[in-house]
C-alpha cells in the first residue's frame, strides 16, 4: 500500500498502470478489491466533485466511506486538526482521502497514523488527482501527450492543480505554456512558454487548461477587474470558432463570465464534463493503486 501526496513522488510506470486501470473502470465500473476496508473521507474544505467522486468509488469497489465534514464538527468547538485525526483512527481505519486549506496537511495524516493517504487537494500545494484525471481526458483525444503543447491559463499563483499538472505533463512528455497576469505567477516558478494573452497562447496549444480564479485565497487588488481578466484571459465562442482543434478543460467549479462563458459548454472541444466522469474511473483506479 501507499500515499498518494504529490505528483512528484508518481513514476510514469505508475501513471499509465492507473489509466489503464482507469479505462477498465469506465468500460466496466465495478470490483472488490476494497470490500473489508474503512476509508476516511475526511474533507476541511468544501468539495462537490473530489468528495462526491472518491465516496462512489469506494462504494463502487465494495469498500466503506466513513465521511468526514468539518462543517459541523468538533472542530468549531476548537478541536485541532491532529486531536480530529487521532480520534476518527480510533475506528479502525485502512485509507484517508484528505482535502485541506492548508499545504502537507495529508502529509501530517500519514505521518501521525502511518496508513495510506491520498491528497485531494491542500491549499495552493497539489491536488494530484486532479492532474492525472487531465492528463487522462487529454490523452484520450490526442492519442500521446509526447511532444503535445499543453497551455495553462489563469490563477497559477493559488492553483494546486496548476502545480501538479505541470509537473505530470512534462513527466509524460508535454510542453508546459503558461498565460497569466504577472500578480497571478508565483515568483519562484520557472515558466517555460508564456503567453501575454490566451489568444496568442491558443495559437501555440493542442490543449488548453482554464484555472478558477480563487477569490478565497486572494488579497484583493490583485488583477485590475474581472472584466478585464476575461478580455485578456477568458474563454468565449469567438475564440472556440478560430481554433476549434484546440481541447479545452476547466477543473471545475468554473466562475462563468470570468474563465469562460457559457455559452462554450455547447462546444464539442470543451471537455468538462468528461473530467467529471473520468474523475471517477481514475479515483477508482487510484484507490485500487494505492489501498490494495
Ligand atoms: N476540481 C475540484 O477539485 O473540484 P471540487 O472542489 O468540486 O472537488
Amino acid at each position: 500500500m501507499r500515499s498518494l501526496l504529490d505528483i512528484h513522488s508518481v513514476t510514469k510506470n505508475e501513471v499509465y498502470t492507473i489509466f489503464n486501470q482507469a479505462s477498465e473502470y469506465l468500460l466496466n465500473p465495478k470490483d472488490d478489491v476494497l470490500v473489508g476496508k474503512n476509508i476516511v473521507l475526511g474533507f476541511f474544505e468544501a468539495s462537490t466533485r473530489t468528495r462526491i467522486s472518491f465516496d462512489v468509488a469506494i462504494q463502487r469497489l465494495g469498500g466503506k466511506s466513513i465521511q468526514f465534514l468539518a462543517q459541523g464538527s468538533s472542530i468549531s468547538k476548537g478541536e485541532s486538526f491532529v486531536d480530529t485525526i487521532h480520534t476518527l483512527n480510533q475506528y479502525r481505519i485502512d485509507g484517508w482521502i484528505i482535502r485541506h486549506a492548508y499545504a502537507l496537511s495529508p502529509h501530517l495524516v500519514q505521518n501521525e497514523t502511518n496508513s495510506p493517504v491520498i491528497n485531494a487537494g491542500d491549499g495552493s500545494h497539489q491536488h494530484p488527482t486532479q492532474a492525472l484525471l487531465d492528463a487522462y481526458t487529454i490523452l484520450q483525444h490526442l492519442g500521446n501527450l509526447e511532444g503535445k503543447k499543453i497551455l495553462i491559463v489563469g490563477d497559477i499563483l493559488h492553483s494546486r492543480v496548476a502545480r501538479s499538472e505541470m509537473e505530470l505533463l512534462q513527466l509524460l512528455g508535454a510542453s508546459v505554456g503558461i498565460c497569466a497576469p504577472g500578480t497571478l505567477l508565483p515568483k519562484y516558478m520557472e515558466i517555460p512558454n508564456y503567453f501575454p494573452t490566451i489568444q496568442q497562447g491558443m495559437q501555440w496549444a493542442d490543449a488548453i487548461i482554464t484555472l478558477r480564479l480563487q477569490k478565497e485565497r486572494m488579497v484583493s487588488g490583485i488583477i485590475p477587474s474581472e472584466s478585464e481578466y476575461q478580455q485578456y484571459y477568458g474563454m468565449n465562442e469567438k475564440l472556440l470558432q478560430s481554433f476549434p482543434h484546440v481541447l479545452v478543460l476547466h477543473p471545475g467549479p468554473a466562475n462563468y463570465g470570468i474563465e469562460l462563458s457559457m455559452e462554450c459548454m455547447n462546444y464539442a472541444n470543451v471537455l468538462i464534463r468528461e473530467q467529471v466522469k473520468h474523475g471517477l474511473a481514475i479515483r477508482m483506479a487510484v484507490l485500487k493503486h494505492c489501498l490494495t
